[in-house]
């Protein structure tokens, strides 16, 4: 096969990277708009001026089209498309978890997408629904490996996907991973997720997705098919997600909806369009509501915004930014809140791919303190050399008596001087202190404590924290602040 992919930047578990593939290149996270060659709202020739170096279409549409089928074959998909680029074919399997059964088995597609000169050609994979139970997830996936193997088989020199399923079981979707990179995939595409997105339940998606990558190897190109709202995008990519499949700019075109990167808007509420790209700047919303081509330049505006936010995404990884932008994205609606939240409980894990250092760090809220960074600072800290008597003080004042002063950085903790510039001490920005900070910040205390059993620890503090610093850290003397 020839896919290779790079790492070039991480953060979080994200990465910017580089996916070859049959000598072309493609910058990730990448976005792969979906081409349906029957409604083509935008021409993959307009995308690709907009900056899209893959696409995805369907070669299940191809080959039941009695306009497009005979000239897929003979011309090949580029020339029909009018792309140069990189171009993925998906197999059908979408339309098997649609309406149950196509007319297509494993080797007729496999050959299908090699005839019509697709680059990555995915197998018949069954994507198991999330209301399945346990042993049809275990049935599905086992047909889905088996295909996957065959298609190795038959095509040992094609550029084939893996996809990852297992329905919403953590320890399938784990196996399967690391099946599917036993069988010598490079790039998987994570599956099944369309109805979780659906319908919110983004800590699922989190769960589901964390687990498929702790089976897939760090090496691997992860996709998420059908993944479709650019509000979502952040988080994936914070999960090592590498390319996006959408449609949502299309569909969302269809019904009068306009994106947005914190959700989107029915057309008939916006007074205004606020958004610099093209369409938007070159009229009113109540023009683009009454415009004959409506459709089609709310498609645009869509493209444009999705496409944006996967460059932004790109520059925070390369910045250390990432947490931030999760942050704020999934702060648009509260169930991608949920999905944040759920990627901090699996901060451990993450901690061992997050950068040791990054260009700044903003204090946003109470997530903050579950942030990587701030496990990483509590983990290090004990290793700070320590005399027999110790203070943390809070406005870094001294007191005679001590051997050892250090400060204090919410929601870091104590630290010594020399870590005064280094991140994440130096680089962090925090507003005026607030509890939750405070208390992790004493939660960084109580690591010094016990990895120093027998000495002596003091905290100075105004009376503020002092009830705060009495309940997280009992074992330590209390030194009221003179105001
Ligand atoms: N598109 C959206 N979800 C899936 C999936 O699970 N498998 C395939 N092949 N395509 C999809
Ligand atoms: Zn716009």
């Amino acid at each position: 096969m020839s896919i290779t992919f790079e790492v070039i930047h991480k953060d979080i578990a994200g990465r910017v990277g580089r996916l070859r593939v049959n000598e072309k290149t493609v910058r990730t996270p990448a976005l792969l708009p979906v081409v349906n060659p029957h409604l083509p709202l935008v021409t993959p020739r307009e995308m690709q001026e907009m900056g899209v170096e893959a696409l995805i279409t369907n070669a299940y549409i191809f080959r039941r089209s009695e306009e497009y089928c005979d000239r897929a074959v003979a011309e090949g998909l580029h020339r029909l498309l009018d792309f140069d680029g990189v171009i993925m074919t998906d197999s059908g399997s979408f339309q098997l978890s649609v309406y149950g059964e196509v007319e297509v088995n494993n080797r007729e597609t496999l050959e299908f997408q090699q005839a019509i000169g697709s680059d990555i050609i995915v197998p018949l994979d069954i994507p198991t629904p999330p209301d399945a139970g346990r042993e049809q997830a275990e049935q599905d996936l086992g047909v889905t490996i088996e295909r996957i193997r065959e298609a190795r088989d038959l095509f040992p020199d094609s550029n084939l996907a893996g996809p990852v399923q297992g329905g919403i079981f953590t320890d399938l979707r784990e196996g399967a991973g690391r099946a599917v990179g036993e069988l010598g995939f490079t790039f998987c595409p994570i599956g099944a997720v369309v109805p979780l997105m659906e319908t919110y339940r983004y800590r699922d998606l989190v769960q589901v997705v964390l687990a498929a990558k702790r089976g897939l190897s760090p090496a691997t190109a992860v996709h998420l098919f059908g993944a479709g709202h650019p509000s979502m995008f952040a988080l994936a990519v914070a999960m090592g997600c590498d390319l996006f499949d959408s449609a949502a700019y299309a569909l969302f075109a269809r019904e009068g909806r306009y994106i947005t990167t914190h959700g989107s808007l029915k057309i008939e509420e916006l007074a205004e369009l606020p958004c610099p790209c093209q369409v938007c700047r070159s009229m009113t919303a109540d023009e683009l509501r009454k415009s004959g081509d409506r459709e089609r330049l709310l498609a645009l505006h869509n493209l444009h915004v999705t496409l944006a936010e996967i460059a932004r995404i790109r520059q925070a990884v390369q910045d250390g930014t990432l947490w931030e932008l999760v942050d704020e994205r999934c702060r648009g609606h509260p169930r991608l809140l949920d999905g944040y939240r759920e990627l901090l409980r699996h901060a451990a894990e993450l901690e061992v791919d997050d950068p040791v250092s990054k260009r700044r760090f903003f204090y946003r809220g109470t997530e903050t303190c579950r942030r990587t960074e701030v496990l990483r600072y509590h983990r290090l800290i004990p290793r700070i050399p320590l005399g027999e008597r110790v203070l943390v003080s809070f406005d870094g004042r001294e007191v005679p008596g001590f051997d050892t002063v250090l400060n204090f950085k919410p929601p870091f903790g104590p630290y010594p001087a020399e870590l005064a510039e280094t991140f994440p001490i130096g680089q962090s920005e925090t507003p005026g202190w607030d509890e939750d900070m405070v208390r992790s910040g004493c939660a960084g205390i109580r690591s010094l404590m016990e990895a120093n059993p027998g000495k002596e620890f003091a905290v100075r503090c105004t009376d503020e924290w002092a009830w705060i610093v009495r309940e997280e850290v009992p074992g330590a003397e209390v030194l009221h602040e003179q105001v």
